[in-house]
């Protein structure tokens, strides 16, 4: 099916409406169908909202946030225009220091400066004060290692630690499935990419035969920049997550990252994971194997199906059915034309 382009707005291009559309919707509506509710969202709608108004059919509550005074206030009102049946809140300030926090700056409440908890919302059958989102959505401005925190030692501990943090809020791990996407820019300066490569690096210690083989592709070089970076924050990414989530004693099914093009045509790498309470022992849980042989896709045909393929280097020895598996929540028109079963 072809489908005419539609209109665009400041954050978006063909690819990310492509990846909003056809990879975040099909992965949210199976989380929705699984869990039998409307889902609640946390994260970075932007002034233009074109992701919760992508997946608003499914939205059931949105927590903002900005950093942008201006926009954060052209969000509040954004909200409360076009969605005035969802339940919403919004947050000002940084995203690392609001997780962290769990609030953001202080603004004028009722001619008083206050900051709602962000987890100060009513859920159905979870608890006051529980960080109850079955969406985070860390589509955030820039590279992995954000420069916009002054002290250069902390930054990657400060966006790390956050990271982390979504895991031991008082929530995930109790109260059932949910998903994280994190979307970063593909260019990264010489000392953050030597910075990734150390984290890898230091993985190999006491690693399987099978880790170090796929740290190994990791760390080798790709035909492209964008590439080489993409499956370094893959890499490092999924071995942090997968630990932070092995800790909350929740299973990770990584779900695939997609390398594609911005709205200013700059690399943009996209990262999804769905996670799920487990009953099992930890050291069942943390199969790093597993979380960094996801595939990497990019972009085939933003305007038509497939819409998506395989880059074309792949972690060694994926079968055609392993990647299936990783993308079980895609239309099965799109999965066939990423990779056909065998
Ligand atoms: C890429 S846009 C979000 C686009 C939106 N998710 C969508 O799909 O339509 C990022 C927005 O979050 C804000 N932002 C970026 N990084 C941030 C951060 N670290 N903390 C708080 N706000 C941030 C930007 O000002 C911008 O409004």
């Amino acid at each position: 099916m072809i489908c005419a382009p539609r209109r665009r707005g400041y954050y978006s291009s063909d690819e990310k409406d492509a990846v909003r559309r056809y990879f975040d919707l099909a992965l949210l509506q199976n989380l929705s169908q699984t869990i039998g509710s409307k889902l609640s969202y946390f994260g970075l709608p932007s002034e233009t909202l074109q992701d919760l108004k992508t997946w608003e059919p499914i939205l059931a509550y949105v927590a903002a946030v900005e950093r942008n005074a201006k926009k954060y206030r052209k969000i509040e009102q954004a909200l409360i225009m076009q969605f005035p049946e969802l339940r919403c809140t919004t947050h000002l300030g940084e995203i690392d220091k609001v997780i962290l926090n769990n609030r953001g700056t202080p603004t004028d409440i009722g001619g008083q400066k206050y900051a709602t908890p962000v987890s100060d919302h009513y859920v159905p059958d979870i608890p006051p004060q529980a960080w109850a989102f079955d969406v985070v959505n860390l589509d955030y401005y820039g590279p992995f290692l954000p420069s916009e925190i002054p002290e250069v030692q902390n930054r990657p501990r400060d966006r790390a630690n956050a990271l982390r943090k979504l895991f031991n809020i008082d929530r995930q791990d109790a109260f059932g499935r949910w998903v994280l996407l994190i979307t970063v820019e593909a260019t990264l300066s010489n000392s953050d990419i030597a910075l990734l490569k150390a984290y890898l690096n230091s993985a190999k210690s006491g690693a399987s035969g099978e880790v170090l083989t796929m740290i190994g592709y990791l760390l080798s070089a790709a035909s492209d920049k964008a590439e080489e970076i993409t499956k370094l924050v893959h890499g490092v990414t999924a071995l942090m997550v997968a630990t932070a989530a092995s800790n909350a004693n929740l299973r990770v099914k990584p779900r695939g990252t997609i390398l594609y093009s911005g709205a200013k045509g700059q690399s943009m790498i996209h990262l999804a994971y769905e996670f799920e309470p487990a009953q099992e022992t930890l050291s069942a849980l943390v199969s790093w194997p597993l979380v960094l042989s996801a595939p990497i896709l990019k972009p085939k045909n933003p305007l038509a199906a497939p819409w998506f393929e395989l880059l074309s280097t792949q972690p060694p020895s994926l079968t055609s059915e392993e990647i299936r598996s990783y993308l079980e929540f895609l239309e099965p028109s799109c999965l066939d034309g990423i990779c056909p079963a065998s």
